[in-house]
């Protein structure tokens, strides 16, 4: 059995408090809108089509899931629907922006002001400390000094790393590493907030805060969460699971009920 298959069969609990903040009746905006995205490696035989045709959307304030095996295109994707790769063809509109069609720089731009970033492989600066990690960002970001402390002091509090405010990642274990990565990706209170593998470090207890720092910057701030995981433990937080294999969607649910069966 797949790790996606093993979602699909497990039982995911009601989640009636959190249903409470996003009435089904709504009409919600997208958030982002992928259509028909494609993205091949290499050259001549040596070509390797790694997403086909890749269509999803995510609505506004949700938690979506990319789920599949290893190798099957879901750091392609994520990259793709971020603006750090350039699919071959295809479009992403990102908050209501199309994506592609802007120059590097706005993309750029369009990146600092939007979106926070969980990497798969952390990409700490080794020279700084975890605190200096998201002063750096939240400076970029045009926050006025006093406030980036602060600020960053409170995002590594709550999780669970006020004892490691001051260490560089030298002196951080991997789970650590990984905490100050998902701080940092939620320091600035993006409204899209794209994570890789943000718990593949973690134990239950340091995975469960994680996802409920993702979940509250979803449900309390608006952000839309779109996350690639092998962890079964995160479905019951999903409001969408998008399944992929050899670049192709297999499986899009937005009702985590359909999961109960
Ligand atoms: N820059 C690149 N050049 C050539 N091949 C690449 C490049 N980036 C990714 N690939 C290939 O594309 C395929 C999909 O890679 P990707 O990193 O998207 O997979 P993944 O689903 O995220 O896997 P994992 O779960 O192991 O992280 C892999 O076979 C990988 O070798
Ligand atoms: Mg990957």
């Amino acid at each position: 059995m797949t790790a996606h298959e093993q979602v699909i069969s497990r039982p995911v609990a009601p989640r009636a408090e959190q249903e409470s903040a996003r009435p089904r009746t709504e009409t919600r905006e997208l958030a982002i809108d992928a259509r028909g995205l494609t993205k091949a490696f290499g050259k001549g035989p040596a070509r390797v089509e790694i997403l086909k045709g890749i269509d999803f959307q995510v609505e506004t304030g949700e938690i979506a899931l990319v789920m599949g095996p290893s190798g099957s295109g879901k750091s392609t994707l994520l990259a793709a629907v971020s603006g750090l790769m350039k699919p071959d063809s295809g479009s992403v509109i990102s908050l209501g922006t199309d994506l592609w069609t802007m120059s590097r720089g706005e993309i750029d731009k369009f990146r600092l002001r939007n979106c926070g970033f969980v990497f798969q492989g952390f990409n700490l600066f080794p020279a700084l400390t975890a605190s200096q990690q998201i002063e750096v960002l939240l400076k970029f970001a045009g926050v006025k000094r006093a406030e980036r402390r602060e600020t960053a002091v409170t995002i590594l509090k709550a999780v669970g790393l006020g004892h490691r405010i001051d260490y560089r990642p030298e002196k951080l274990s991997g789970g650590e590493k990984q905490r100050v990565a998902i701080a940092r990706a939620l320091a600035k209170k993006p409204r899209l907030v794209f994570a890789d593998e943000p718990t593949s470090a973690l134990d239950g207890e340091n995975g469960q805060l994680a996802m409920d720092l993702l979940r509250k910057a979803a449900k309390e701030q608006g952000a839309t969460v779109l996350c690639v995981t092998h962890d079964v433990r995160l479905a019951q937080y999903a409001d969408r699971i998008i399944t992929i294999e050899d670049g192709l969607i297999t499986s899009t649910n937005a009702d985590p009920n359909h999961f109960a069966h």
